[in-house]
């Protein structure tokens, strides 16, 4: 097929999560990447805002990561998991895990953000029974979450577009926190918002409501991402792990954006320095070279599966290509990148440089907020009346054909740009957001 296809060409292939009349009649392609940026087929240059899609923090094509793959596919293509293993499995798992926070040594692969969702609430619900506890069924999400779109995932996710059509068929068992998002009290906040901490006791409400003792886990993104970077407010994820703990509740992190120095440090665990019991991500895992997530779990959690009869499967859950031999190529030589070119740090000494520029759109016609916090942010616009998400919609595809990718939801556009974004990037990023603002 031609570089750039005629306009016949793309009826077959189903977009996900796109108006795909809209698209097919206005095309937004890439062909080429490298670095900080994309290029299109006909040779234009696109900057990269949102690291593909939250996950090249490694910047696009880098050579290490890319031999690391071209190697991998010399040597084996395929090793199964189910009886049999490879080593780099063993090795990839290791090394991820001397960055996760103390007392998570354990590690289940995927191949995606929303399988790592579902393994997580399977071994909640599972390391419940294996503790003869097996009352605790329930699981808590929270609204406008995302996690993904297994069934797992959109039943405590929080998104109501994402359910509408599955409505009828969503787990039963599932209630929702309420969303921290609240612009009357906290708009144009840089980093954690002031207001809001005591939303996180709706948690103790909630379990009082179904009774403690039947609840499995609570699942919450740290910042929530595709809902447009919602920020948790100063002292609300402490106060959730308080209440987790007083009732013997497991507490996911959903890390799938926010894991691989996003936040400036591995994971947003230690940003916020809130432990949770499993973490799960996908994404930066591999810098988004090749689909992979993985579950991270507390030792205590593995090793109360470990206790059976030895020859016992202990946990009836995988997938053909947990630990492709190349997704663990791509993993280990990304973790080797983030290291040696100290990315995470590098996120954090950009934050700063990336919040002022961000705030800098404040005064920009139909801004409404802007926030922030690490290579995370986002601009929300005031929705036209009767219109929800077409000013946000025109906005990202006027700074695609103005040289920039951004990410739309709704009327907020969300930015988190490879981790080896410099300050002239930036600012040419915010600079065209602001031409575009104007244009509207
Ligand atoms: C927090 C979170 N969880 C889960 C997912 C789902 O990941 P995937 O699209 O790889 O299935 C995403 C994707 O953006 C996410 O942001």
């Amino acid at each position: 097929m031609a570089a750039n296809p005629d306009r016949q060409d793309l009826e077959s292939f189903w977009l996900p999560f796109t108006s795909n009349r809209a698209f097919k009649k206005n095309p937004r392609m890439v062909s080429r990447a490298s670095g900080m940026h994309y290029w299109t087929p006909e040779g234009k240059q696109i900057l990269d805002g949102v690291a593909g899609l939250w996950c090249c923090n490694a910047g696009h094509n880098h050579p290490k990561i890319q031999e690391a793959i071209k190697a991998q596919a010399d040597e084996m293509d395929f090793a199964p998991h189910f009886n049999f293993a490879h080593p780099g499995a063993f090795e990839v798992a290791n090394r991820l895990c001397e960055d996760t926070p103390e007392g998570i040594n354990h590690v289940f692969f995927t191949n995606s953000g929303s399988e790592s969702v579902d393994t997580a609430l399977k071994i909640a619900l599972a390391y419940h029974r294996e503790r003869g506890d097996a009352a605790r069924t329930k699981l808590i999400g929270r609204e406008k979450g995302y996690h993904g779109v297994g069934f797992g995932g959109i039943s405590v996710g929080g998104i109501p577009l994402n359910r509408r059509q599955y409505s009828a068929s969503l787990l039963p068992g599932v209630d929702h926190l309420p969303h921290t998002h609240d612009l009357s009290r906290n708009a144009f906040s840089r980093g954690l918002p002031e207001h809001g901490a005591e939303l996180a006791d709706e948690l103790e409400a909630i379990a009082q409501l179904h009774h403690p003792s039947t609840i499995a886990a609570v699942i919450i993104e740290p910042i929530a991402g595709s809902a447009g970077v919602l920020i948790p407010p100063v002292g609300y994820l402490k106060r959730i792990r308080e209440i987790c703990d007083r009732h013997g509740i497991l507490l996911i992190f959903d890390e799938v954006i926010t894991a691989f120095g996003r936040l400036g440090s591995p994971y947003a665990s230690q940003a916020f320095d809130v432990t949770p019991d499993i973490i799960t991500t996908a994404k930066g895992l591999t810098s988004g070279t090749v689909p992979m997530g993985a579950v991270f779990v507390k030792d205590s959690i593995y090793n109360a599966f470990m206790e059976g009869p030895g020859q016992a499967i202990e946990l009836f859950h995988g997938y053909t290509y947990s630990a492709h031999p190349l997704a663990v190529a791509a993993c280990r030589a990304s973790q080797e990148v983030y290291r040696e070119e100290g990315l995470y740090q590098r996120a954090a000494e950009m934050a700063p440089v990336f919040e002022d520029a961000l705030h800098s759109l404040k005064d920009e016609p139909y801004v409404i907020d802007v926030r922030n916090y690490g290579l995370m942010g986002a601009v929300e616009l005031q929705p036209i009346d009767g219109k929800p998400g077409a000013r946000g919609l025109d906005a990202m595809i006027r700074a695609f054909e103005s040289g920039a990718m951004v990410r739309v939801t709704g009327d907020i556009l969300a930015f988190s740009p490879p981790l080896i974004i410099e300050p002239s990037h930036i600012e040419e990023l915010v600079e065209c957001v602001r031409k575009v603002l104007c244009s509207l």
